[in-house]
């Protein structure tokens, strides 16, 4: 016979769903098929992620975690850069979304490799796509200011092809159903989502019987079947978050993230990293980008318009493009450690601490520390 104790605890099933994601009700219904499984009763409280134009902070997290919820329902975790909220826990994934190509119905693409030399593809500004014809480069962007705009220019022919946040795809398709559109998912860096219920340690116990029956109901319950077999429209299953305003902001988990952690950066570069990579960035990079990094022929690289929260870029994506594609004038000419130095510097510029640890070549490569501007 179970304890007094642990039988309360476990007799309600208690989570959060925002009503304004396009999922909020297969969460509900996912909720439900838990509850049912565990025996327990259902309590649900709503939240309005639209409410607030940010986006859902850490602290508002937190404060569902603490005073209405052991769950929270619908949350999109970036699969190549991890999960960082400190104290917030994530149970197993439920479901998958991300960043997806779409191209008319009936085209024989199904990923930026089978496009043609030249083919202009459309995205929305500052977006994680943008990065992608880094890789392509005979992919020609066109960029668009909001998704829908995005995807009407495929919708209407101008472009062979666009590249949005998947939920957003579904929400286009039913307010213009003549759209004929196939949608595959990228095979990108921070294209692919896994979409988890977040928990404090309050809610461990709770987090662990979900988990459990996540398990149980897999291959053949609620969802594994239906998350991984797409459907005849293509990879919709996903569908969470917000669809109006353009779409949910993927740059949220950065953001929420980011708030996280803005009272203790990580210290990712030593001071005289910088010092050194700011003499290199004076030789080789100024003429372009300008004395104060403000952007000349080259864009600005630091401040809200180069790491914006919403251009998501983590230190492995600038490195990259430092690292690949700079100087401009003649791209992967500097030593490895010029560039290491540089990226150190760059670190500074946009607010990063130094700290006792060098940058590495490779540690640089791989980091996926969220690259946001935090200076003033
Ligand atoms: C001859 C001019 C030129 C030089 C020199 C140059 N850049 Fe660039 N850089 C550009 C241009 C133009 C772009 C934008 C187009 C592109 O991405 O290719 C750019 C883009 C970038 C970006 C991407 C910014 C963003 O928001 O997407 C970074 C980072 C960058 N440069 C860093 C550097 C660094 C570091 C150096 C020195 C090692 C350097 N650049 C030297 C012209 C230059």
């Amino acid at each position: 016979m179970l304890a007094h104790g642990s039988a309360a605890a476990a007799s309600r099933l208690s989570v959060c769903i925002d009503t304004a994601s396009v999922t909020a009700s297969r969460d509900q219904a996912l909720a439900e098929q838990v509850a049912a499984k565990e025996g327990v009763a259902l309590d649900v409280a709503h939240f309005d992620s639209s409410d607030d134009d940010d986006g859902v902070t850490l602290k508002e997290f937190k404060k569902l975690l603490a005073t209405r919820c052991d769950l929270v329902l619908g949350y999109p975790v970036d699969v190549s850069a991890g999960f960082a909220m400190p104290d917030i826990m994530q149970t197993k994934a439920y479901d998958q979304t991300g960043f997806v190509l779409v191209v008319p119905a009936g085209s024989p693409a199904k990923n930026l490799a089978d496009l043609p030399k030249g083919t202009k593809v459309a995205v929305t500004f500052e977006t994680a796509p943008n990065l992608y014809f880094l890789s392509h480069p005979s992919l020609t962007p066109d960029v668009h200011t909001t998704d829908g705009d995005t995807l009407k220019a495929v919708a209407d022919g101008s472009v062979a092809a666009a590249m949005v946040w998947q939920p957003t795809v579904r929400s286009y398709m039913a307010a213009a159903p003549a759209a004929k559109l196939s949608v595959y998912p990228l095979q990108e860096p921070h294209a692919r989502y896994d979409v988890v219920a977040l928990y404090t340690a309050r809610g461990a116990d709770e987090a662990k019987r979900f988990n459990d029956v996540l398990e149980s109901l897999s291959p053949a319950g609620f969802d594994h079947a239906a998350v991984h077999k797409q459907s005849s429209s293509g990879f919709d299953r996903g569908m969470i978050r917000r669809e109006n305003s353009g779409g949910f902001d993927p740059a949220m988990v950065y953001r929420t993230a980011v708030t996280a952690g803005s009272d203790a950066l990580p210290a990712l570069y030593t001071d005289s990293q910088a010092a050194a990579g700011a003499a290199k960035f004076a030789a080789n990079c100024q003429v372009c980008h300008g004395a104060q990094l403000q952007g000349l022929v080259g864009p600005a690289l630091k401040g809200p318009n180069f790491a914006s929260v919403k251009s998501a870029f983590a230190v492995s994506d600038i490195f990259m493009i430092v690292s690949q594609n700079m100087p401009a004038s003649n791209p992967g000419s500097l030593a490895k450690d010029d560039y290491v130095q540089i990226m150190a510097f760059l670190l500074q510029q946009n607010g990063y601490p130094a700290g006792g640890i060098a940058l590495t070549y490779d540690g640089a490569t791989n980091s996926n520390v969220p690259l946001v501007y935090h200076g003033q």
